[in-house]
This record gives C-alpha cells, structure tokens and sequence, in this order.
C-alpha cells in the first residue's frame, strides 16, 4: 500500500515538474516574440510624436547595447515601457529611480531624460539590499508556482557606486545624473527629494524597501505624475501600497489604479505596474503612456 502511495505521489510530482517545464518554455518563447513587436510598435509611434522615429531607433539600439553590456534586472520590454511613459509624461519635474544595481535601467532612463531634459535622480545603497528582519526576506509570487521567493541575502546587487557611474558614462548620459547613496529610509527625505517628481521607477525587491520608497515618494508626485514598480509580482509588495492605514491617515486620499497590479504588463514584463496619481486622468492620457495606442 505504502508504495503504491508513493508511486502515485513521484508520479504526481514528475507531472507537475513537467507542466511547470512546458509553462516556462511558453513563457520565455513568448518573451522572445513579444519584444520584437513592441519594439516595432515602439519605432512606430514616432510618427507625428514629438521623439520621432529615428530618435527612438536609436534610443533602441543603445538600449540594446546596454541589455548585452550591463548585468541587468529588468527585461528588454521593461525598458520599452519605461521609455513610452516618459516620451508621453505631461507634468514638469524631475525622474528618481530607487534601486540601480550595476546602472542598467539607470543608463536607459538617462538617455531619456537626456531627450526630454530633465534630470534624473538615483538613489541606492550601492551595497546591495540591505540585511533585514526575517519576515521581510520572503514574499510570494503572483504569478510562480515556487513557495516563497526566498533570495534577498543582504548585499545582494552590490554593484558598487563606481561601476555604477562608469556604466552610465559609457552606455548612457551621466551628465543628467545625481546618485544618492544610502538607505532609503535614510536618504529619500525632504533635503535629498526634489520639489516637484514627474516619475519614479523603483525597482527595489523588498516589501519593506518599496513601503520606504512609497511613503517618500507619493506625496511629492506631481498631479499626472507616475510611480513604476517592478516588484509588482510581491504580494507582500503589493499590500504594503494598498495598506488602507496610509491612505486613510497620511495621504488621505483613495488608492489609483495599479495597472499591472501581480501581473505585469505582458509575459515579458510580469514585474512592471504603475499608478498614475490624479482625480481627473482622462482615458486618453492614461492610454497614451502606453506603447499599443
Ligand atoms: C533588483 S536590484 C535593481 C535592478 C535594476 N533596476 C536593474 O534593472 O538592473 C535592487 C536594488 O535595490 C537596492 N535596494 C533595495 N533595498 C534598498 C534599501 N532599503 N536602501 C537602498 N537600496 C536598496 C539594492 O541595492 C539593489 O541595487
């Protein structure tokens, strides 16, 4: 009987192996075919727009440059969506991004704010995440069939600040930069944040990190302003921004949209989701940050 049970279980378990292995060749084959597309979209909608078609082709082959230079977290079509938001961005003000590891989607954003002229503002530890409690180090995945996501030992993504600054100098416009180096319950604070924040990507693995960013940065978010995340996957991540506490007492206002909200904005991009802060957003600006129009 015993080993009938545990034959019925090892053969249970080899399926699932399986179903996962197939469900992750679907994922990565329409990763690779869903990046040309909106790569090809992205080029398109230069025509009549402001950063024409040459403009964003050479935008992509410098972001591709980076994808195969830099140790990199975010995808390809990450880089897309970011660059479509900003191209599309109305309010005045500077771009942050919180979480750099070695400058990868920092270089990408400053070729953009290079373009738009604005500044961009990149905070970090430059020692990787920090050492936390216990109860922040796991999170779940949304959209993974794995247990916890259990990776975040202190210090990893420690790139240090110089490779960070020599992989913008190289791949990106190092001129627009500012970094901020510290730990962002310590850093993001009144005399280090701009006046007026257009955008910020964070990108920061940690619910207690992206709690830290949040709190600093939404109040400071101008009126059509967004707040990217790439840690929209964490439903710890994700209960830290709709903790009702917060949005009673200290913003006191309702919670926006989260476009994205534990899946991401396409199989290639399953950790990107942003808010748009705004009581009167119109569906076509809210359309136009997007790369399929
Ligand atoms: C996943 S990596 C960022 C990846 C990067 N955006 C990219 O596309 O390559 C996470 C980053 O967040 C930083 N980080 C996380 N929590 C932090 C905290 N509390 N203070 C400062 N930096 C933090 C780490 O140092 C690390 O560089």
């Amino acid at each position: 009987m015993k080993s009938v049970i545990k034959g019925f279980i090892l053969a249970v378990a080899k399926r699932n192996r399986l179903i996962r292995s197939t469900a992750q060749f679907i994922t990565e084959s329409t990763m690779r075919d869903y990046y040309p597309y909106l790569k090809e979209r992205f080029i398109k909608n230069g025509e009549g727009h402001h950063c024409d078609a040459d403009q964003r082709r050479k935008l992509v082959e410098q972001f591709e440059r980076i994808d195969r230079e830099i140790p990199i977290g975010s995808s390809p079509t990450d880089g897309l969506f970011l660059a479509e938001m900003l191209l599309n961005l109305e309010p005045d003000g500077d771009l942050l991004e919180c979480g750099c590891f070695a400058g990868g989607s920092s270089a990408k954003l400053s070729l953009v704010a290079r373009l738009l002229g604005r500044r961009l503002l990149i905070f970090d530890s430059f020692q990787g995440l920090p050492e936390v409690e216990e109860q922040y180090l796991r999170d779940k995945h949304c959209r993974r069939g794995e247990d916890w996501v259990t990776n975040w030992d202190s210090g990893r993504f420690d790139a240090g600040k110089e490779v960070v600054r020599r992989n913008i100098e190289t791949h990106g416009d190092i001129s627009v930069c500012t970094l901020v180096e510290g730990w962002f319950n310590e850093t993001l604070t009144p005399e280090n944040l701009p006046e007026k924040i257009a955008f910020a990507f964070t990108d920061v693995d940690l619910s207690n990190s992206a709690r830290d960013c949040f709190v600093a940065i939404w109040p400071r978010l101008a009126e059509q302003g967004l707040f990217v995340t790439h840690d929209t996957a964490y439903i710890k991540v994700l209960q830290e921004f709709y903790n009702s506490r917060l949005w009673q007492e200290d913003f006191q206002s309702v919670p926006p949209i989260l476009f994205g909200a534990g899946f991401g904005l396409c199989n290639a991009s399953p950790h990107v989701g942003y808010m748009v802060k705004g009581q009167n957003l119109t569906p076509e600006y809210l359309k136009n940050l997007t790369i399929d129009k």
